[in-house]
Formats: C-alpha cells, sequence, structure tokens
C-alpha cells in the first residue's frame, strides 16, 4: 500500500530523466532498443541499455569509430559467455566509418550469438577484412541487408565478408552498392540462399548483372529482385541468368524502364522453374517479345499498354494483372504522362486493391503449400 504512491512520486523524476536526450531508448518489453549518437559527444555507454534487447539499432552520426580499435584485439572467448546470453536476433548499424579490423572483431564476438539478421547502412569500411583463423566463425545470420556500404576493397568484399560468417545465409539483399562487381573466384558457393535482392541499383544493368552473379554460387536462389536496377529487356535478364545458372521461381523486374525487346536480340531459354514474373512499373507500351511461354503471375500493371494485349503476344498465365494501364484507366495514363520514364505514380484504384488482396492471398497460401 505504501509502495505505489512512492513509485508514483517518482513518475516525474523518470520523465525528466528521458526528457535529457539519452542515445538510447529500450521499449517497455525490453524487445527494441534503438540508439542515436548524432548529437555532439555522445555517450556511448548508453548502449548499455540495449543488453537484454531483441532487436538493436544504432546510428552514428557518421563517426568514425576508430577509438574502438583498441578493445578490438582482445579475444573474443572471454566474454563468450556474456554474449552466449543476449537475447539480440536483429542488429541495424548505421551511418558510421568502421576499420574493417573492428568489424571482424564485432563478427567474431557475435559468432557466440543467436544474431539472425544484421543490417548495414551507410557505412565506410576502411581497410582489408584479415581471413579468419580456422577455429573462428561469425554469426549464424540467416538474413544480411545492406544499404550504401562501401568497401576499400572493392568487389573482393562479399568474398571477404563470407569468410566471417557461417553457411546458412538465406536472404541477401544489397542496395545503393558501391561495388557489385564480385570476384567470383574467391566467393563460396552461398548453398542456402534462397532471395537475392539487387534492387535500388539503378547502375547495375545487365552487365553488372552478370559481373554479380557469380556463376554456380546461388545453386538455391528462388527469388531474384532486380527493381530499379538500370535494366533494359527481359531478354538481356534471362540471358544474364542463365550465364550464371540461376534457376528462380520468381523475377521481380518492377521499377526498370524496359523496352520490349532489343533490336535483333537472340531468344533466350528461361529458367523452367520461374513460375512469377513481375513487369510492373517498367513504361512497357507493349508486352515485350520473347517472355516464357507459361506462368502462375505475371504482373504487367501501371505500365503504358494503350489496348489490351492479344492472346498471342501472352505467355498462358493463371494470374495476369493488367490493371492500371491507359487502355482500362484514362486516369492513369493521364499520371503517367506527367512522369516520364518509369512510371514513378501508379495510385490505387479500387481495382488495384482487390486484386492485391487477392494476390496476398494467393502468396500467403503459397507460403504454406
Ligand atoms: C538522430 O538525432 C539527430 C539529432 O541529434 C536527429 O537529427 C536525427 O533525426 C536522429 N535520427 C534518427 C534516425 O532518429
Ligand atoms: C551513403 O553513406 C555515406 C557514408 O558512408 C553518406 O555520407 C552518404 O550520405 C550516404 N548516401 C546516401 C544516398 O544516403
Ligand atoms: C510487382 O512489383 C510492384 C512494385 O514493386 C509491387 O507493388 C507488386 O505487388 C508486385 N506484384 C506482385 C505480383 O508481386
Amino acid at each position: 500500500m505504501v509502495r505505489a504512491p512512492c513509485l508514483l512520486l517518482l513518475l516525474p523524476l523518470l520523465r525528466f530523466s528521458a526528457a535529457t536526450l539519452e542515445p538510447c531508448e529500450v521499449d517497455d518489453e525490453n524487445f527494441r532498443c534503438v540508439c542515436n549518437f548524432t548529437g555532439p559527444q555522445p555517450d556511448w555507454s548508453s548502449a548499455f541499455q540495449c543488453m537484454t534487447a531483441v532487436e538493436v539499432e544504432i546510428r552514428g552520426g557518421g563517426r568514425n569509430l576508430e577509438q574502438f580499435l583498441k578493445g578490438a584485439s582482445a579475444d573474443p572467448k572471454q566474454y563468450a559467455d556474456i554474449v552466449k546470453a543476449l537475447r539480440l536476433q536483429r542488429l541495424t548499424v548505421g551511418a558510421v566509418q568502421v576499420p574493417a579490423p573492428l568489424l571482424v572483431a564485432l563478427l567474431r564476438a557475435l559468432g557466440y550469438s543467436r544474431l539472425k539478421e544484421l543490417t548495414l547502412e551507410d557505412l565506410e569500411v576502411t581497410g582489408t577484412m584479415q581471413p579468419p583463423p580456422l577455429e573462428a566463425t561469425g554469426p549464424p545470420l540467416s538474413s544480411l541487408r545492406l544499404r550504401n556500404v562501401s568497401w576499400a576493397t572493392g568487389g573482393a568484399w562479399l568474398a571477404e565478408l563470407q569468410q566471417w560468417l557461417k553457411p546458412g545465409l538465406k536472404i541477401l539483399s544489397i542496395a545503393q552498392a558501391h561495388s557489385l562487381a564480385f570476384s567470383c573466384a574467391q566467393l563460396h558457393s552461398f548453398s542456402a540462399l534462397h532471395t537475392l535482392d539487387l534492387s535500388d541499383n539503378p547502375g547495375l544493368g545487365e552487365r553488372g548483372l552478370i559481373a554479380a552473379l557469380c556463376p554456380h554460387k546461388f545453386p538455391a536462389l528462388r527469388d531474384l529482385a532486380l527493381r530499379n536496377a538500370g535494366m533494359q529487356t527481359p531478354n538481356g535478364v534471362c540471358a544474364a541468368m542463365a550465364a550464371a545458372g540461376v534457376q528462380p521461381h520468381s523475377l521481380d523486374l518492377s521499377h526498370n524502364s524496359l523496352s520490349a525487346a532489343a533490336p535483333g536480340a537472340p531468344r533466350c531459354d528461361w529458367p523452367s522453374a520461374l513460375s512469377s514474373l513481375n513487369l510492373s512499373f517498367a513504361g512497357l507500351e507493349q508486352v515485350p517479345k520473347g517472355l516464357p511461354g507459361k506462368l502462375s503471375v505475371l504482373d504487367l500493371s501501371c505500365n503504358r499498354l494503350n489496348k489490351a494485349p492479344r492472346a498471342d503476344e501472352l505467355p498462358v498465365v493463371s494470374n495476369l494483372i493488367l490493371d492500371r494501364n491507359p487502355y482500362l484507366d484514362p486516369e492513369a495514363s493521364k499520371q503517367q504522362d506527367q512522369n516520364s520514364g518509369v512510371v514513378a505514380a501508379c495510385a490505387h484504384s479500387a481495382l488495384t486493391v482487390g486484386i492485391s488482396g487477392t494476390l496476398a492471398l494467393l502468396r500467403g497460401a503459397g507460403d504454406f503449400a
């Protein structure tokens, strides 16, 4: 009875300490902890609050983390027990300059953790990563996402980073990359990788894709996403996939400025497993030639088709999506005329919502099949 009023008296104090802008904040469930060290003279020790969180996000305001290098040479075995006890499963590190040896030290330490998902954003990695000694392995990641990460070692970075990850990575996404011309000879096979997302690399193009898709390194690939990746024709992408020997089930080419076909381009044999092709938001005025003969999903929404495609122009498709093309929807064409090149906006109509709702259901069902 006495305790409750005492606690209430403390409340103004709590509010006061929150107002003094702690760089780190953890939610009531101790689930998610977010640190923003952008301010002047950040108190790094505030990050200890995140020790028991499952999701941790740290932004460094572009700072160089060199000052932590001294501790980086310590043997991570010393604190293995503490790291093993962490609940941490998802970690995002953003807006810092990291010397490669420090990144290595972090990965070594996380090797004792249960970290599943690592995201690096707006990072500059300086120097080179040493190869691991035989017994050392990094975290057992299932997903690795990189956005705007630059590496001093150019195209060798993926092979260097891969050495520090336990095998088993399922999802790899690399956006705004500085180099996707990987050193394929040094790369090991990503034997469990089912999703490769190279979206938001507008300078990639089909030639860059050939360099990025190292032959036979992605044997389990099912989903390949190339949104806004400078792709020019579906056939060119097909050729790059054939050269790499990848056999995805779904290919997302939306938000590329696609043309129907390069003149005189040779025919390409699509992967036999390909069942879903997304060509939406691609500025298409006609259905591209040389598409796969049979698909379960073909998304041609938000293009510039002025008349209904004829059956002989289309593959055999169970789920054809054509909404928001000018022939169906004069409003859409008005919007598209305002955007040159790739159609940027494609507002939702009742039709879109209806169809995408059905699709979401279908996709949900597919996940459990
Ligand atoms: C981090 O803090 C700075 C000010 O110190 C603020 O401008 C910025 O928006 C914050 N970033 C995030 C992601 O909250
Ligand atoms: C990319 O990251 C660098 C820091 O490494 C940053 O200065 C730059 O603003 C970022 N670019 C974008 C487009 O966010
Ligand atoms: C195709 O891509 C667009 C844009 O990226 C997305 O909104 C749409 O849901 C995708 N379609 C399918 C069938 O997944």
